[in-house]
């Protein structure tokens, strides 16, 4: 008798019902590669899987879980998105932070080293870099996180670095700058009503969702006097996930990466290109400065682009604006 070729392993995608994770579950099924899901189901929603990945419904903070999983899916590689992620809520429930962002990535990788998993792409943040003036902001900034939700990722990134050499396991870590947009086939996108995210208010708040817009600061050192942000789409952010696993599977070495385009948009860039593009008036009143926001947040981009050959589809600030919108308008009101 023939041999069957062995099924591939799967990738273990933590946080697979959520925003980014979602995206990243029909990347990976788009390409092929077979993934499974575990996803306390927080924040997430079970219909941003995709049907056909597995979805087991759980703490990833749990070791017995974990084991379970890795060995009925004979998983080889892990990409952990699963945490919490509300920079205000991580300054009033700062334990809270560190235990499901940095106690429950210790358990994660306490399993990868148990199991011999030796690759894991993670979800870190351009809080990590906080309050710096840096334009743009290169990998090689020093890190200084002001808040608990930063230095909670913060401490996950030091946790892969030391447990490279003792472990053999390798890494990407990708810091996300402003993650916006949704599937531009309309599969998935943020669904959390209580989100922060300005586009995502944006569009909540053109569409009766919510109050108006609250425009924080408008004398800032910049163009129009709004704070810049790099807001990437996510679905070229789900493209750079699959290239991770696929540079790490193929041998390649640890990398930690910017995502981002390497270009900023102001508040108020953002809130006339939704108006453009919806021909209505987003509701919107002006206020105070908020502590702690940066005039401007821009990534310095060229490296992941060099070393993933990364290369961004959805970077117009309309598609990504009306991406978001078009989704935001397919949830229940
Ligand atoms: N959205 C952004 O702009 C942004 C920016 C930088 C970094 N990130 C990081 O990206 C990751 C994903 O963010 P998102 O925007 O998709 O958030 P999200 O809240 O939509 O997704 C997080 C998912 O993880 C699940 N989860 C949370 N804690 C869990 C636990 N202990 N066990 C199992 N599942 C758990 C939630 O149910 C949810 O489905 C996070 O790690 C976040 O820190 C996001």
């Amino acid at each position: 008798m023939l041999d069957q070729p062995a099924a591939p392993r799967r990738v273990l995608v933590t946080g697979g019902a959520g925003y980014i994770g979602s995206h990243v579950l029909h990347a990976l099924t788009d390409a092929g590669i077979p993934a499974v899901t575990i996803d306390n189901l927080s924040t997430g929603r079970r219909a941003a899987v995709p049907e056909s990945v597995p979805l087991v419904e759980g703490d990833v903070g749990s070791a017995d879980l974990l084991d379970r999983v890795i060995r009925a899916h004979d998983v080889d590689a892990v990409m952990h998105f699963a945490g919490s992620i509300v920079v205000p809520e991580s300054v009033e429930k700062p334990l809270a932070y560190y235990r499901n962002n940095t106690v429950s990535s210790l358990t994660l990788l306490d399993a990868c080293a148990r199991f011999g998993i030796d690759k894991v792409v993670f979800s870190s943040t351009a809080a990590v870099y906080g309050a710096t003036d840096r334009v743009p902001i290169d990998e090689d900034t020093p890190t200084a996180p002001i808040n608990p939700y930063g230095a909670s990722k913060l401490m996950t990134e030091r946790m892969l670095r030391d447990a490279e050499p003792a472990h053999g396991l390798r890494s990407v870590i990708l810091r996300y700058f402003n993650v916006a947009g949704a599937d531009p086939a309309g599969r998935t996108g943020q669904a959390t009503p209580t989100a922060t995210h300005l586009i995502k208010v944006a569009c909540q708040a053109l569409l009766g969702r919510r109050p108006a817009l609250s425009i924080f600061g408008t004398d800032y050192p910049t163009p129009d006097g709004t704070c810049i942000r790099d807001y990437i789409h996510v679905s070229d952010l789900a493209e750079a996930h699959v290239l991770a696993l696929l540079h790490l599977r193929g041998g390649g070495e640890s990398l930690t990466l910017n995502c981002g385009y390497g270009r900023g948009a102001s508040v108020l860039e953002v809130v006339r290109t939704l108006e453009a593009v919806s021909g209505e008036t987003v509701p919107a009143t002006f206020a105070d400065r908020r502590p702690g926001d940066p005039p401007q947040l821009v990534a310095g981009a060229d490296r992941i682009r060099e070393r993933l050959g990364w290369v961004p589809k959805h970077d117009r600030l309309d598609e990504i604006v009306r991406n978001a919108l078009a989704w935001e308008r397919s949830l229940p009101g």
